[in-house]
């Protein structure tokens, strides 16, 4: 959470610095801010309001300088106030841009004020500014790599001090940051993404290292402080940049984008897109027996939608596991496992260090899902496939779930054909049935206008109960996640068979139920449970593919979709769940691309 950005520019920074962060927003909104060196000092404006905000403030105070640095915050230490708003300065010396958490904040803290250092905010990062200011002896970069030593914990830092006023040092340890250069000047961010708009070339800094720009000059210091080269990358162009175009939000505008990022990754994977996926050797994959899917939110749904399909089509058990849970636990280990980070930023903290407590127990077959080439995940892993959702900016993830279930199908399909388990004619048969999915999701996205009734009708519920069955429950899962992220409405998801084991007795006329009733084997066992629902007056809100010939009926309204998609429906079904949290949220008035407390890349724990 939190975004850098930050550099040495040719001319003034401030633009490059507030483009910066308008495509870092998504990282966290709760404050924002930007400081430049201009005529030996250093000077910041601060605003609790959006960047928007921000470039106004800054347009006021004529901020204009080629040294700069910048920050969006998501709140860990300290309230949503200025004071705790980066960049954070000690004295007028040394300002400093932060993103993670330093655990010995508290201890530091109370050397520092043992020292005759006071403190104006909450903020664990002050600790990292006055630690820089006070062994500061005339060298930024010995004063930062000295402060670096004392730190524990997560940090990605960016600072700049008065007396040196062409050059910025970046810090990082377990939080990201990348180097982008180009004709403008060389800058750092947390992504590539916020710098595509003045860098062309780009360098991730690795655990520890320490990165000193200084005019024209980039190098790149270990973490035993020598100097090192890192590997360049030129930018991958964004599949689709940060406009919103016609649409009213990026949700929407990336709802609506999804059958194109699913013909994109569908492409790849057949080996006719424009990258490479860096995928096993099918030897590899020859003896797989076991598939362990690791990752959180609405990854972890796709992860769970995803085990079914390696049940059946590979012959291998799979579980998805809650890369918090995960972490924390002893388990026991399996030969043939394959691990499988999935995730849209590849920067998620918990499922890094999920991926990597695998990897020290031993697990060295790890093949990451993801939607940024170059992540953290990506690059700690031994394979990678990369969606191709292209830039997810509204922080409910819609579009990176469907490429991710793409790819977890495509991977279940090939190992089960390396395994033998369903014939090469099987595993095309199979694979077709992506190609065509596009269509099927325009099919679907017609709905809207029935979507937006039911939305209408749902605006003023305080509760809603999702239920569905089979590869359904994950979707029926997802369904609660968004609603409740993005309307604030409670929500849950359950399998419908659990419905009389509980969450029954919360059944009245004033709750509503929603129901993924796909046209499967499960259909009459889920049309007995949705009866239960309705003998108790519970509201039936029901998806339902054309053929199951359910109806509208008193207290139970049915959108039909096309038809039955075999085992891929739960890519159709997910797209009501989005389109219908959407609308209620539109309907209630809420920050949809920004909701409340969250942030898109959670890279604290
Ligand atoms: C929900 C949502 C989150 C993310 C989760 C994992 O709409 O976006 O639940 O899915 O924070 O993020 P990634 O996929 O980046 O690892």
């Amino acid at each position: 959470m939190c975004g850098i950005v930050a550099g040495v520019a040719r001319q003034n920074i401030v633009p490059a610095l507030l483009e910066g962060l308008r495509r870092l927003e998504y990282r966290g909104y709760d404050s924002c801010g930007v400081a430049v060196l201009q005529r030996g000092e250093a000077r910041r404006v601060r605003t609790l309001a959006r960047v928007c905000a921000l470039a106004e403030d800054a347009r006021a105070e004529a901020l204009d300088g080629p040294t700069g640095i910048a920050h969006t915050r998501w709140a860990t230490h300290g309230m949503p106030v200025i004071d705790n708003a980066h960049p954070i300065f000690s004295g007028e010396q040394i300002a400093v841009v932060h993103n993670g958490i330093i655990e010995n904040h508290e201890q530091l803290r109370q050397a520092l004020r043992n020292k005759g250092y006071t403190f104006s905010s909450q903020t664990d990062t002050e600790v990292i500014a006055h630690l820089i200011h006070e062994h500061y002896r005339g060298d930024i970069l010995a004063a930062v790599q000295n402060a670096a030593r004392l730190l524990q914990g997560a940090y990605a830092i960016a600072v700049m001090c008065r007396d040196e006023p062409e050059r910025v040092i970046g810090a990082r340890q377990g939080s990201p940051l990348v180097i982008g250069m180009g004709a403008q000047g060389a800058f750092l961010a947390s992504d590539t993404f916020a710098l595509s708009g003045c860098a062309e070339r780009f360098v991730y800094l690795e655990e520890g290292d320490l990165v000193d720009i200084e005019g024209r000059r980039v190098q790149v210091i270990d973490r035993e402080g020598q100097p090192v080269e890192r590997r360049e990358i030129a930018m991958q162009r964004a599949a689709w940049d940060a406009e919103l175009g016609a649409y009213r939000h990026f949700m929407q505008k990336e709802i609506f984008e999804q059958p194109v990022a699913v013909a994109r990754t569908v492409a790849t994977l057949l080996g006719r897109g424009e990258q490479q996926a860096a995928m096993p050797e099918p030897a590899e994959l020859a003896d797989i027996e076991h598939v362990l899917l690791l990752g959180c939110g609405t990854s972890h749904y796709a992860a769970l939608t995803a085990c079914g399909w390696f049940e059946h089509f590979a012959g291998v058990t799979a579980r998805a596991e809650i890369a918090s849970e995960y972490r924390y636990r002893d388990h026991v280990r399996r030969g043939g496992t394959l691990v499988v980070p999935v995730s849209q930023s590849g920067e998620t903290a918990d499922t890094l260090a999920a991926l990597r407590y695998a990897q020290a127990a031993g697990e060295d077959r790890t093949l990451t899902i993801c939607n940024v080439a170059g992540s953290a995940m990506v690059r700690q892993s031994r394979w990678s496939f990369i969606t191709e959702a292209g830039v997810e900016v509204g922080v409910a993830s819609t579009k990176a779930f469907t490429t991710q279930l793409v790819a977890l199908f495509a991977l279940a399909i090939q190992i089960g054909r390396q395994r033998g388990h369903i014939s090469d004619a099987e595993a095309a048969t199979q694979m077709r049935k992506l190609d065509a999915l596009p269509d099927a999701m325009r099919d679907v996205l017609a709905r809207e206008p029935e979507v937006m009734a039911w939305a209408e009708a749902l605006r003023k519920s305080e509760h809603v109960l999702y239920l569905g069955r089979g590869t359904h429950y994950p979707i029926a899962l997802e369904g609660a996640l968004k609603l409740k992220e993005i309307s604030y409405i409670h929500a849950e998801g359950y399998p419908a068979g659990e419905l009389k084991h509980g969450p029954l007795a919360l059944v009245t006329r004033a709750m509503p139920v929603i129901v993924t009733a796909p046209n499967d084997a499960l259909l009459h066992k889920l049309k007995s449970n949705m009866e239960e629902v309705r003998a108790r007056g519970g509201q039936l809100y029901v998806l339902a593919d054309l053929d199951t010939e359910l109806m509208g009926a008193q207290g139970m309204r049915v959108i039909h979709l096309p038809r039955w998609y075999g085992v891929l429906s739960p890519l159709l079904h997910v797209l009501v769940m989005q389109m219908l949290a959407y609308h209620v949220a539109c309907l209630r008035g809420t920050d949809i691309d920004k909701p409340r407390n969250l942030a898109k890349s959670v890279t604290v724990e």
